[in-house]
């Protein structure tokens, strides 16, 4: 199942998640869903709270559809190193056509639990380190317009603002 995004603007975006502790058969089709919602939206993560579902659950493909052993599921995730800078430009599809450059850590390291609920570790760099920290920050209630400046992040708020006045939003 196919399920609509929720946009910038819904309080469930800004809003903490909470644990995933059941591991069931219902978890996992809720993951196959995510990563099905995630490429009809041409997307490379996503989180359940983006799909209006609380939880402390996401999905990346940095691939998108190239490996499969590149579809990461990350239940409960932390991050628990980080190195170094990279700056790049950043979307997110909860604000659709807005991109901005952001600087975040080059490699990055996340402690999480699969479908499963096996806990796993994993490093990332570039691309997918950038991954496991927007999408963490989305369980986290935290946008990544949070990581650009006060003057961008005002002029895209005004800017979505205006599209939400519009009834294009
Ligand atoms: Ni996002």
């Amino acid at each position: 199942m196919i399920y609509p995004i929720v946009k910038y603007g819904n309080p469930v975006l800004e809003t903490p998640a909470e644990p995933v502790t059941v591991f069931d058969g219902e978890l996992k089709k809720l993951v196959e869903d995510m990563f099905e919602s995630m490429y009809a939206a041409h997307g490379v993560g996503l989180a359940a709270p983006q799909i209006g579902i609380s939880k402390r659950l996401a999905v990346i493909d940095v691939t998108f559809k190239e490996d499969p052993d590149a579809k990461l599921v990350l239940a409960n995730p932390e991050i628990i190193h980080t190195e170094g800078k990279q700056t790049q430009s950043e979307g997110c599809l909860s604000v659709p056509d807005f991109r901005e450059s952001v600087t975040r850590a080059q490699k990055v390291t996340v402690r999480a639990q699969d479908v499963k609920g096996k806990w796993y570790e994993m490093t990332g760099e570039d691309l997918l380190a950038r991954a496991f920290l927007h999408e963490t920050d989305h369980l986290n209630g935290k946008l990544y317009m949070s990581h650009v400046s006060a003057l961008k992040r005002d002029l895209m708020k005004r800017k979505i603002r205006k599209l939400m006045k519009a009834g294009e939003w």
